[in-house]
């Protein structure tokens, strides 16, 4: 049992993810605590802790610190230490530098390091062994995203009593991308040790489903996966083998038609999209000081007729040259004016230590610098940028100031701010203008969808959003709002929950 655990068998629910569910805050006279985070998956998951003795296991974001487990507000917390070397080949390297691009059509170029890889296996072994030590004898463990996809089999080889989710936040690439991971059998035996594996989009599961049944010739029932129990002549190994260096390397997949008649366990492969938390942003949409907020915002900004706002981690993914370029060429071709239309964008920063990160910084600021440069005046300005994060309560002024919600991603999850600001939006005024690669366009289809990378399409979309008549926007904005109401992260929550308890 883990030092610091408080239950005498362990949690009966344990999250595993890379960040601790709170984060370190300096209180005025300098002593320091803990804060919950304020992010949608910590407020789903918060209340289940509560009413079911979990435990969340993650990184509490500083390198070369081991802390004791701690609670906090119903959880109790067990932070996994990383080492600064490991910060930088495990979340920096592989995390963010090999699977973040991979994953998202390769944007970016991934960088195959094999000792960013041996960090991830480390790394991972040791959210295993954590999550191992804390849980209870038949608990549930359920292993968060990208950056852990071999904990579930390497909890499983030390746990097999426990039942193991595992949510996918980001997309999951189609085999052809896939198969450019040095490390791909490792990946995919790593996620097939859950019981449940959950995708944002349907294509994201079927995209896993055919990368198993290519690479590792496992049978696919629909959302089924059998899995071989049994090691046999012409596997690499056994279900765990892929976490050998040399697992990888030199295996011809077999195709198989009919599942095998050797003993298989299931896994199953499907897509639950998140959602946000709708309750706590309605409210905030409600209450007269951040209504009050909205309309300062608008006057500071000089009153324009049109705001139109971009909010996103600084992130090569979320499409902001593309908004940028996209906005310069209608104010130079005059269909937009700066009195007019203002384009705030909040890019909140992200991975600094990624050289792709710095170098996309260096850009978006060069663009605003030039934009604002030429087509800013004394009252007004075209491009209000800021390299910020900021509470909830600004962020739901923000939306309530915002006529027109860029999400311009070329490639992403979800897209949690779509929904944000869809659900901000009382009123059902404002108009989403939503790229067809976000998880979020598969739900809301009265956005004005559009493909980011055709800048005319993208144009269009945004002069049609600036002069939409209302009832067509009201219209368009209630159908959304029913939908992002009727579907929040609680719900997301249960029903993956739900559904691996009946498995
Ligand atoms: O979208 C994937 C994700 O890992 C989110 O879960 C998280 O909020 C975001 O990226 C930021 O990631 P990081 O932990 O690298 O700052």
């Amino acid at each position: 049992m883990a030092e610091g655990m408080t239950k005498k068998d362990g949690y009966d629910f344990v999250v595993v993810a890379n960040r601790l569910a709170v984060n370190r805050v300096t209180e005025e006279d300098g002593s320091t605590g803990w804060q919950r985070s304020p992010g949608g998956l910590v407020t789903a998951l918060a209340p289940l802790m509560a009413a079911s003795d979990g435990a969340w296991v993650g990184w509490h974001g500083a390198p070369d610190e081991t802390l004791e487990p701690f609670d906090h507000e119903d959880m109790h917390l067990v932070p996994v230490p990383l080492s600064a070397q490991e910060v930088e080949d495990y979340y920096e390297g592989f995390s963010n530098g090999t699977l973040w691009p991979l994953y998202h059509d390769v944007i970016a170029r991934p960088d195959f390091h094999r000792h960013w890889f041996e960090a991830y296996r480390r790394v991972n072994r040791r959210f295993a062994e954590n999550a191992a030590a804390v849980a209870a004898h038949g608990s549930v463990v359920w292993v968060q995203d990208y950056q852990l996809q071999l904990v579930p089999a390497m909890l499983r080889e030390l746990r097999p009593d426990v039942k193991i989710g595992f949510f996918n936040h980001i997309p999951f690439p189609p085999p052809g991308l896939f198969a450019q991971l040095p490390w791909r059998h490792s990946v995919l035996r790593g996620l097939l040790g859950a019981d449940l594996i959950g995708f944002q989009r349907g294509s994201d599961a079927t995209n896993f489903q055919r990368a198993v049944h290519n690479r590792l010739g496992y049978y696919v029932d629909e959302d089924r996966i059998h899995v071989p129990t049994e090691t046999r002549a012409h596997d690499e190994g056994s279900p765990l083998a892929g976490f050998d260096a040399d697992a990888d390397r030199g295996t011809a997949a077999r195709q198989e038609a009919a599942p095998d008649t050797g003993s298989a366990r299931m896994v199953e492969a499907k897509s639950f999209p998140i959602s946000i938390d709708t309750e706590t942003i309605t409210e905030l949409a409600q209450r007269e000081d951040i209504i009050a907020r909205a309309a300062e915002i608008r006057r500071e900004l000089g009153s324009p007729e049109t705001v139109l706002l971009g909010v996103d981690r600084l992130d090569y993914t979320k499409g902001i040259r593309h908004r940028m370029k996209a906005f310069e060429e209608l104010l130079q071709e005059k269909k937009l004016t700066v009195g007019e239309a203002c384009l705030v964008q909040v890019a909140s920063p992200s991975r600094e230590g990624v050289e792709s990160y710095q170098l996309l910084k260096e850009e978006i600021e060069q663009t605003v610098g030039r934009v604002n440069g030429e087509f800013d005046t004394m009252g007004h300005t075209a491009i209000r940028y800021l390299h910020h994060s900021y509470p909830m309560e600004e962020m739901v002024a923000l939306y309530l100031a915002a006529d027109v919600m860029l999400v311009t991603a070329l490639r992403d999850g979800m897209n949690l701010v779509a929904k944000e600001y869809v659900a901000a939006r009382q009123g059902d005024d404002g108009v989403l203008v939503l790229s067809e690669f976000t998880g979020a366009a598969d739900e809301l289809r009265q956005a004005l969808l559009i493909n980011p990378h055709d800048i005319d399409e993208l144009k269009a979309a945004i002069v049609k959003a600036v002069k939409m008549d209302s009832e067509d926007a009201r219209g368009r904005m209630e159908v959304l709002r029913r939908q992002v109401v009727s579907h929040n992260v609680k719900r997301w929550a249960r029903e993956f929950l739900d559904h691996l308890e009946e498995l």
